[in-house]
């Protein structure tokens, strides 16, 4: 498959590019930016290279370099914002510390409209977002766009393919700005449309078969659709020899065990349902923060994984771990931490089985696409997602068998009462969030103290980004009516109306 490599200078938007590309149908990779030419150059996959924007300046003594023997390769590449100016800097070019940036739209003034900028258009709003500016060109480049601050906010080495922008093709402000990453990608590097959903499952279980070779392994059966993917996908590619196993943490959705036993018996799949309830609140108890709770049950996890391979004398655990969860984990060099989601960050360091995550290159929406493919349920493919660490992160404070009643049942209301709405389908998860202050209420002509609970719902795409769904009153005060009514211990509910960034889904 034709490949398009991202090399990641630490930009918030590195990880768009690579989705835009994988939406034209290319396949696209983003890579930590210190990579050797020499590795780099050995995959003969990769058709064209994209450097990404970053805060830095280049004159920084410690900013993000790359090889400059890159440079010199017969591989296209486009450079973005800080890629723009990286690019000028090393060619003999020169980039000025700007003492004021250009941050929002701008107009670009376009005075080539060829290659990297053919049907553009004219002239275009684009999304800047830079301090620094290039004033000198390149080595044999000529510019090719410029807005009011920035002279050359676009040039291109037409001989060596070598292109800059300094404004953010990838973000949807930019008008038109996946004609530009389309122009590089399919024009000018000339990349085959292969990064589809048939070619995708070819290739993974022809990839897991090589890996694997004649070990047996486990995964981790969770319901959710990652998981269930990987299964399926190894299961096409080892058959009996994978065993999938399912632990009931006690922190499951409602009657999620039973969900399993039915969807996935008649699957033919060589099923395990391990009941450890009892270890997780045990190992639980006491515990309130966020990533503790997180490390505490991932660790249970891997011990639950590892007594079973001994028993079965499997070698390898399979994990659904995909994209996003990975990137929230600190995966690259320059993204920071935001959680250590348990298929990933949450697992011991010295985990004594192989670990293999068929899915990691993937977003959630390819994911789907993938189930669908694979011809899993559609009970399975259109099932909201529900986070590794189960309930646990959706108590804030200290989890009990009490604690994770109320959460439950809340989340099962919240659950019925929109499913038959127009609203659920274009809904992420909607969940229930049970806090640990308390507050005065009144029922039934009595003072009550007691917790509130908070109403999640949101929208997403490809869980990087998410909004909070517009939900009508109407139904929102049925939800709010109905966990007051029939859960004891709750008398306030509140919406969060937080979109993410700056909040996150979940609230641990
Ligand atoms: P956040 O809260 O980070 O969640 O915005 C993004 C998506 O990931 C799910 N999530 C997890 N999934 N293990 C998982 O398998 C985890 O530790 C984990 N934490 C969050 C979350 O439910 C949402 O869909």
């Amino acid at each position: 498959m034709d490949k398009i490599v991202i090399l990641d200078f630490g930009g918030q938007y590195c990880h768009l590019i690579s989705r835009r590309v994988r939406d034209f149908g290319v396949r696209a990779e983003v890579i930590p930016s210190n990579i050797s030419e020499k590795l780099l150059l050995a995959d003969k996959s990769i058709k064209g290279i994209i450097l990404s924007g970053g805060a830095r300046s280049v004159y920084e003594k410690d900013a993000p370099k790359f090889d400059k023997e890159i440079l010199k390769s017969s591989i296209p590449i486009l450079g973005i914002c800080y890629g723009h100016q990286l690019i000028a800097h090393l060619m003999g070019g020169k980039v000025l510390s700007g003492k004021s940036g250009e941050y929002g739209l701008m107009n670009l003034n376009i005075k080539n409209g060829t290659e990297i900028l053919a049907r553009f258009g004219k002239s275009k709003n684009v999304w800047m977002n830079h301090r620094d500016i290039v004033v000198k060109l390149p080595k044999s480049s000529v510019c090719v766009a410029s807005t009011e601050h920035s002279k050359i906010a676009a040039f291109a080495n037409k001989k060596q393919k070598i292109f800059g922008v300094q404004f953010h093709p990838e973000v949807s402000h930019t008008e038109n700005g996946d004609r530009i990453l389309k122009n590089f990608v399919i024009d000018i590097c000339k990349c085959k449309k292969s990064w589809t959903s048939t070619l995708v499952a070819q290739n993974l279980i022809r990839e897991t078969r090589k890996v694997i070779g004649n070990d047996k392994m486990i995964i981790g059966l969770s319901g959710g659709v990652d998981s269930s993917v990987a299964a399926a996908l190894v299961g096409r590619a080892i058959g009996k020899k994978l065993i999938a196993v399912y632990v009931d943490t006690g922190l499951m959705r409602d009657s999620e065990t039973k969900f399993i036993k039915k969807t996935f018996r008649r699957k033919n799949l060589n099923l395990k349902i391990v009941k450890a309830e009892g270890r997780f609140f045990n190992a639980l108890k006491g515990i309130s923060s966020p990533e503790q709770k997180r490390k505490i049950i991932g660790k249970l996890f891997a011990d639950i994984f590892y007594e079973i391979s001994k028993k079965e004398r499997a070698s390898f655990l399979i994990q659904g771990t995909i994209y996003s969860d990975r990137i929230e984990s600190g995966l690259t060099k320059h993204s920071s931490k935001i959680k250590s989601h348990h298929n990933v960050g949450g697992l011991p360091k010295n985990l004594k089985m192989k670990l293999y995550e068929p899915l990691k290159d993937l977003y959630k929406d390819e994911v789907r696409k993938l189930a669908l493919e694979l011809g899993l349920p559609k009970e399975i493919t259109v099932r909201q997602v529900f986070p590794g660490p189960g309930l646990a992160v959706r108590i804030i404070g200290e989890i009990t068998p009490e604690r994770v009643k109320i959460v439950r049942q809340a989340g099962k209301i919240i659950e019925e009462e929109l499913r038959e709405t127009e609203f659920w389908k274009n809904i992420w998860m909607s969940f229930a969030v049970l806090l640990s202050v308390k507050s005065v209420g009144i029922q039934g002509d009595e003072r009550s103290y007691k917790y509130p609970v908070v109403v999640r719902i949101v929208e997403s795409r490809d869980a990087m980004t998410a909004n909070f769904s517009k939900i009508p009153f109407s139904i929102l005060e049925k939800i709010s009516t109905r966990i007051t009514n029939e859960i004891r211990e709750v008398n306030r509910v509140v919406y969060d109306i937080t979109n993410k960034p700056p909040a996150t889904m979940e609230w641990e």
